[in-house]
């Protein structure tokens, strides 16, 4: 594949931004006939990202300097007007000392951010790594060390809406961030992510749980999020835990659990998944306002069966779109999840209680992506209100 082509309704993550080079080949065709790629993101171990926050802190440092150097000039620059003015014709020193032996004025360059230079980095290790055709790529990893600071994730490119779960979302990233961050407060849990796509964040999150139960919909995207989850096994079987994939639709009130459908649910699943969850996932899912609703309407059914109390984490980011309705550029997708959170949170039904809050963003990045002002991430409390 050469170059990617656009329809109407094609959509195309950020993360995979990229036209694979003429060199590379894809590993597979999926079902639906769509090229499947194999990216590789890794994980920046304490080393690396101590390194990048050295970059940061002596980046801040050299900025300052800078700054401070241009104020110094500026200031001579100003009192040397001023002298102008007073009919003193001197040449500000300032000047003098920014021009080269020929008079030509030297530009002092602001250093490049460390986050720029992660940001280019970032676009090498993002931009699929295409594995050699014809053999499948589960067989060779058996055979290939593992290394443990890399998370391998089969996704495909630019897909229709319908298909937006085969790629990953800079949500997702976030939220990985966050999980890795605070690995400690899910240690043996078990937890329920909600429109889960490749699996990449109940990858991450299997590093820490007991039980992760990875739900979306379609047996072909099912199928790509199990191979994802078998294709990293080296991240989940040093903390002894699983990652479940099942089929969860927010459009249907119950849990399939019909035997002969692939990525149904047992009875005894089930039973499990209500009485001992205490962490709900979601990245990127809030884009289409009927299926925010959907969402919102099967956290409150589920939450509410839930026999403890459960922290729900939320990724989003916040697209901004021309709207035809305003005449303006808006973000309608956001909004919506905003008001709908806002319902959530003022909830009093005397069943059950919502407490909603944004959550900073300063925890450390341990994957290389541009972690744009426009994410969000958002927890909210569920707990019974008897
Ligand atoms: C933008 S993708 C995000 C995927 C993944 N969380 C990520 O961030 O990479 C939205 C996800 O919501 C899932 N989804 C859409 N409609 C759904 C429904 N009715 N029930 C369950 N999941 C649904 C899609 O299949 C897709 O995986």
């Amino acid at each position: 594949m050469d170059e990617v082509t656009f329809r109407s309704d094609t959509v195309l993550s950020d993360i995979h931004m990229h036209v694979p080079s003429k060199r590379h080949l894809m590993v597979r065709l999926n079902t639906a006939g769509q090229p499947v790629f194999l990216s590789q993101f890794k994980l920046l171990l304490s080393k690396s990202r101590r390194k990048l926050e050295k970059k940061e802190k002596d980046f801040k440092k050299q900025d300052a300097k800078c700054r401070q150097t241009y104020g110094k000039k500026l200031e001579e620059e100003e009192e040397g007007k001023q002298n102008d003015s007073a009919g003193e014709r001197k040449a500000p020193e300032g000047i003098e000392a920014l021009l080269d032996e020929d008079g030509d004025l030297e530009v002092v360059r602001k250093p490049r951010l460390p986050s720029e230079e992660a940001e280019d980095l970032s676009r090498d290790k993002v931009c699929p790594i295409i594995l050699t055709k014809g053999r499948d790529v589960l067989e060779e990893e058996e055979h290939e060390d593992k290394s443990c600071d890399v998370i391998k994730i089969e996704h495909t490119m630019a897909t229709p809406l319908e298909d937006v779960g085969k790629q990953v979302w800079r949500g997702a990233f976030l939220l990985v961030d966050y999980i890795l961050s605070e690995r400690d407060l899910f240690k043996d849990c078990t937890v329920l992510e909600l429109g889960g796509g490749t699996g990449i964040v109940s990858i991450a999150m299997a590093t820490a749980a007991k039980t992760v139960y990875c739900t979306d919909i379609g047996e072909d995207l099912l199928d790509t999020c199990k191979r994802n989850v078998a294709l990293n096994k080296h991240l989940s079987e040093p903390a002894g835990s699983k990652v479940k994939v099942r089929m969860l639709d927010w459009l249907r009130d119950e849990f399939c659990t019909d035997p002969d459908i692939r990525y149904s649910w047992s009875d005894q699943e089930i039973a499990e998944l209500h009485d001992l969850t205490t962490v709900i996932l979601a990245a990127d899912v809030f884009y289409d306002d009927d299926l925010t609703d959907a969402f919102f309407r099967t956290l409150y059914r589920i939450t509410h069966n839930l026999k403890k109390p459960c922290s729900v984490y939320l990724s989003i980011e916040k697209r901004l779109n021309f709207s035809l309705r305003h005449m303006d550029v808006a973000c309608e997708a956001y909004s919506h999840f905003r008001d709908t959170l806002n319902d959530l949170a003022n909830i009093r039904d005397g069943k059950m209680r919502y407490y909603v809050e944004p959550l900073g963003l300063s925890f450390p990045q341990h994957i290389v992506y541009e972690r744009v002002e426009q994410l969000e991430l958002w927890k909210i409390t569920a707990s019974s209100d008897l």
